[in-house]
């Protein structure tokens, strides 16, 4: 959840690593921090609560002077965002600096205990018990590395930590812990990076190297050495990242989450390109390459994720059922982690986590493992956590996502599921060809339709000023549709702080109905298809108690304008299809509201993009 950066090269270490920061800021903001070692060792460590901008204000352009440094941008887990909570964290002596992603599960036991040997404690948090541990080891005669080594021993839970110390400077010793929180080490000319994540470590580099869980790494300005937590040595190979830095630019565009959101037809594009064999209309996926035994031996398929990710695992249910004839289930990670779930070798178990990084599903995917699930995982990054524990990576090629709330690996999500439904229906033989020869000239035209969808922005303008002030929406939809209601009323909470509920339509008369009034809009997905009809009732029924609904129809509906107070169309797919052309105006009408009310719309309070604990 929080964003870590280190530096050890000859260029000065501030600049780098507050531009760092800044492309971490996505995973946590609520305070941020920094420390640099100068030419003789002794450290400048500079933190402010609240965002980025707070920080680099108390500098006041004055950076501190030195080549070797870390950063961290925090989500706050344990005690309140404050300046003082704010990593760095360092020793009694000020020798040891720490900056820390994770929860130290054991940290009472470990923070008695030192109190007990006489450290003393200057904030709330679970992360200043780290360079204590290691003051604590060093003053038994440990070398720095020996004692961050004996203390990442000593500590419980998933986390990743990076250390300096004045009597070594110019290095840093990192280690991982479990699954959650990843750390990754970047190659430059003459200087080393470490960072949670890629977008800040792209404007220097793409040559890097994933840290796995029990990992340890030293480096310096010119090499890394990996170790397990037992001091046995690892080699690792640099691998070469795809993402530009210029991929990460806004561009034109206000917001990355717009950027984004405009961004899915080309997303989608690449999400084919490859997979999509239009001539002898069959989906060939590389990363999925499976015998024919096992297609046959699979009897369920359950799909995992949260958030925005578990809506899409929703969709993907339908298409599994009715493309592939197969039993098809979806769970939230964070349930099924806990629950004592009927898996078995014929289950394939699908995992979806745009970051590969969320803690849940992590576990989730663990579970499956302990019971001999084969596993497919979607995730939009190589080498992170999800795809370690997979049997296979099918990733999402929507490229660099930094607006905190998912949009084009969303719509990357349901075509790569949409995809893999077809493929297993076409292996066990029961998805006809004339069906697939029409499914797959509208695959073709997808980017287009959704590129017409994304046209008319205003519309959403005029809807914001209208309905901004409202403070609880509803969305109503029904089938396939249903999970898109549910995005519909994620993307709006998440970035307008507009509470809002997405529902099964006819679920509304067993309760939600005895809500409706002239204040709380009704936002009705009514695309034609077969449930049209019955989403007209539910219309009805809102309109009869004096509701105002907002419906989204498909493109050329006339009539649907006389029963409702707005309509935002859509162009006409499939019904199959529907959700990826409904997720374009459940984006923008979240995010127009939101910007109309003046919310921070690519970094919402209180969320981050990797969500590391549980
Ligand atoms: C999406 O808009 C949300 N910010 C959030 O629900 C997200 O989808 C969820 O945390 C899962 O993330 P993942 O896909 O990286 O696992």
């Amino acid at each position: 959840m929080c964003g870590i950066i280190g530096y050890a090269g000859a260029r000065q270490a501030a600049p780098i690593i507050l531009e760092g920061l800044a492309a971490l800021e996505y995973r946590g903001y609520d305070s941020a921090g920094i420390a640099v070692l100068d030419a003789d060792g002794i450290p400048a460590v500079h933190k402010k609560s609240g965002k980025l901008v707070n920080l680099a204000a108390a500098l006041q352009g004055s950076l501190p002077e030195g080549v070797t440094g870390v950063g961290h941008t925090r989500w706050a887990t344990h005690g309140a965002p404050t300046d003082f909570n704010a990593h760095p964290h360092t020793d009694c002596d000020n020798q040891i600096i720490v900056v820390h992603n994770g929860i130290v599960e054991n940290y009472v036991q470990i923070k008695e205990d030192l109190i007990s040997q006489g450290h003393e404690f200057t904030s709330q948090t679970d992360a200043e018990c780290i360079p204590h541990m290691i003051e604590s080891y060093i003053e038994q005669e440990y070398s720095f590395e020996e004692a961050v080594r004996a203390s990442a021993r000593e500590i419980k839970g998933a986390n990743a930590v990076v250390a300096i110390s004045t009597r070594d400077p110019g290095k840093l010793v990192a280690f991982r812990l479990g699954n959650a929180g990843g750390l990754v080490v970047g190659y430059g000319q003459d200087e080393l990076f470490l960072a949670s994540d890629l977008p800040a470590l792209l404007p220097h580099t793409q040559e890097v190297a994933y840290l796995a869980g029990g990992e340890m790494v030293t480096l310096d300005n010119h090499s890394a050495n990996y170790f397990t937590l037992d001091g046995m040595s690892v080699t690792k190979t640099p691998m070469h990242v795809a993402y530009d830095a210029l991929s990460a630019a806004k561009g034109e565009y206000k917001h990355f989450m717009l950027k984004e959101i405009h961004e899915q037809p080309e997303a989608i594009i690449n999400s084919l390109r490859g997979r999509v064999s239009f001539n002898d209309l069959k989906v060939v996926l590389d990363e999925f390459q499976i015998s024919d035994a096992d297609i046959a031996r699979i009897d369920r398929v359950v799909f995992l994720g949260m958030g925005t990710s578990f809506n899409a695992a929703m969709v993907a249910r339908n298409w599994m059922e009715s493309l592939a004839r197969l039993p098809s289930e979806f769970d939230n990670s964070s349930e099924f982690r806990y629950r004592d779930p009927v898996i078995d070798e014929n289950t394939l178990v699908v995992s979806l986590s745009q970051s590969g990084e969320t803690a849940d599903t992590l576990a989730a995917m663990e579970k499956a493992q302990e019971n001999g699930a084969l596993q497919l995982t979607l995730c939009n990054y190589p080498g992170t956590q999800t795809t370690r524990i997979a049997d296979h990576t099918m990733l999402l090629r929507a490229g660099l996502e930094i607006g905190v709330a998912s949009s084009k690996t969303f719509t990357n999500s349901l075509i790569s599921l949409y995809l893999l439904a077809i493929d297993i229906g076409t292996r066990r033989g029961v998805l006809e060809e004339s069906r697939r020869r029409d499914m797959f000239a509208e695959l073709a035209r997808l980017p287009d339709l959704l590129g017409q969808a994304l046209a008319d922005e205003s519309q959403y303008e005029v809807l914001a000023q209208k309905f901004g002030r409202r403070s609880d929406f509803l969305y109503l939809g029904r089938g396939i549709n249903f999970p898109l209601a549910m995005e519909g009323a994620l993307k709006l909470k998440e970035l307008s702080y507009i509470h809002a509920e997405g529902y099964p339509a006819a679920e509304m008369k067993h309760g939600p109905i005895s809500l409706i009034d002239d204040e709380m809009p009704v936002v009705a997905l009514m695309p034609r298809d077969d449930l049209y009809e019955k989403m007209l009732s539910n219309v009805n029924e809102v309109k009869a108690r004096g509701g105002t609904v907002i419906a989204v129809a498909t493109e050329g509906n006339e009539d649907i304008k006389k029963r409702v107070d707005e309509v935002i169309y859509v162009p006409e797919v499939s019904s199959l299809i529907n959700p990826v052309l409904m997720a374009v105006p459940m984006q923008l009408l979240a995010y127009h509201i939101a910007l109309w009310r003046g919310c921070d719309i690519d970094q919402p309070r209180n969320l981050a993009k990797s969500v590391t604990v549980e």
